[in-house]
């Protein structure tokens, strides 16, 4: 197929790309390059820069032709975004709108969308399946369980066929090391255990330390982006085939806590990595960890990649050439 992938310089986005391309798909990029990057391009990839904030350059990318689309251009920082909801309204919300116009108005009418384990806010039970309660702790989440919402509008009414995909803590790098890029500015953990590993950042501080888990620390399902990105290639034949929208979770059904990413990081790099227990952060679960039965049921996935061990050494692998690179 012909896909278009929207935000497909970035960390997430690049590693799809790749899976695309793997499974003999034509891949264009769209992207406005704030976060993304040019290093993140894949060879054999076309690409468009352009912003889904203005509809003229969504119409002439959707004018040149595609079977399908990806959608990952989002602003994703869960703090920034109770304090700066406006950013996530007109990138997130309107963008998307943006998007699902141009597309609809030039007949292509396939499309995953990145979706967020973000839409449930604290756990009712757990693992987490599709069908428990979408309650969104924070406006980042909003917007993506308001984007499911729409999308069901336009399958509805406009024959848009989507998958929309709720991913877990995607981490690690493409083992093959086709993706370079480093995210400048990392909110989440394990990026940043890698920016002290290298002596970037001073120490890592772990939020909390009180919480009732197996050591006190936090626990998530992380799971390894090249896995993420195998599933959009999978979603997305499959709504083709069956003509038929699905929403699933993925997960690695396997909760890690803090300190064990970080004594996993400490053992894969041989770097101490200080660390030091700092207040909890508001707004974070004790536990959260999915179950992705629907997804190897609907979609035929499951993770592969997403031991710890495995992410760990996968990142610190992409870290380490750019510490080469510097010298
Ligand atoms: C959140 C979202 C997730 C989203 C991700 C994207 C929720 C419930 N989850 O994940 O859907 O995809 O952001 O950014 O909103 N930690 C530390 N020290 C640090 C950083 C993190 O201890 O310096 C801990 C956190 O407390 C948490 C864990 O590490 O327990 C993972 O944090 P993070 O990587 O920020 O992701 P989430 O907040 O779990």
């Amino acid at each position: 197929m012909k896909v278009l992938v929207v935000g497909g310089a970035g960390y997430i986005g690049s590693h799809v790309v790749h899976a695309f391309l793997s499974a003999g798909h034509d891949v264009t990029v769209f992207d406005n390059l704030s976060s993304g990057q040019l290093i993140n391009l894949v060879p054999g990839t076309g690409f468009i820069a352009g912003d889904i904030r203005h509809p003229d350059d969504l119409d002439a990318a959707f004018s040149r032709g595609f079977d399908a689309f990806v959608h990952l251009a989002a602003f994703k920082a869960v703090g920034e975004s109770m304090s700066e909801p406006e950013k996530y309204s007109v990138n997130n919300l309107s963008g998307t709108i943006n998007i699902l116009n141009a597309a609809c108005a030039h007949g292509c009418k396939r499309m995953v969308f990145s979706s967020s384990a973000a839409i449930f806010g604290s756990p009712q039970y757990l693992p987490i399946d599709e069908a428990h309660p979408a309650n969104p702790e924070s406006y980042y989440g909003f917007t993506k369980l308001e984007i499911e919402r729409i999308l069901a509008w336009y399958d509805r009414i406009r024959g848009l066929r989507f998958a929309a995909l709720r991913y877990f803590n995607a981490a690690g790098y493409d083992p093959d090391g086709t993706v370079l890029g480093l995210e400048s500015n990392p909110q989440n953990l394990l990026p940043i255990i890698m920016e002290v590993a290298m002596g970037w950042r001073k120490e890592l501080q772990i939020f909390g330390n009180d919480y009732d888990t197996r050591d006190g620390t936090c626990v998530r399902d992380y799971v390894h982006v090249s896995d993420l990105a195998r599933a959009h290639v999978l979603a997305l034949e499959t709504i083709d085939r069956e003509d038929e929208s699905l929403t699933v979770n993925l997960g690695s059904e396997t909760g890690i806590t803090v300190t064990e990413m970080l004594e996993t990081a400490r053992e894969v790099t041989g770097v101490e990595i200080p660390a030091r227990y700092v207040d909890r952060r508001p707004g974070d679960p004790s536990e959260l960890y999915a179950t992705s039965a629907h997804a190897k049921k609907r979609i035929g996935w499951e993770a592969e990649l997403s031991d710890c061990k495995t992410l760990i050494s996968s990142t610190w692998d992409v870290y380490r050439k750019h510490q080469t690179a510097e010298k």
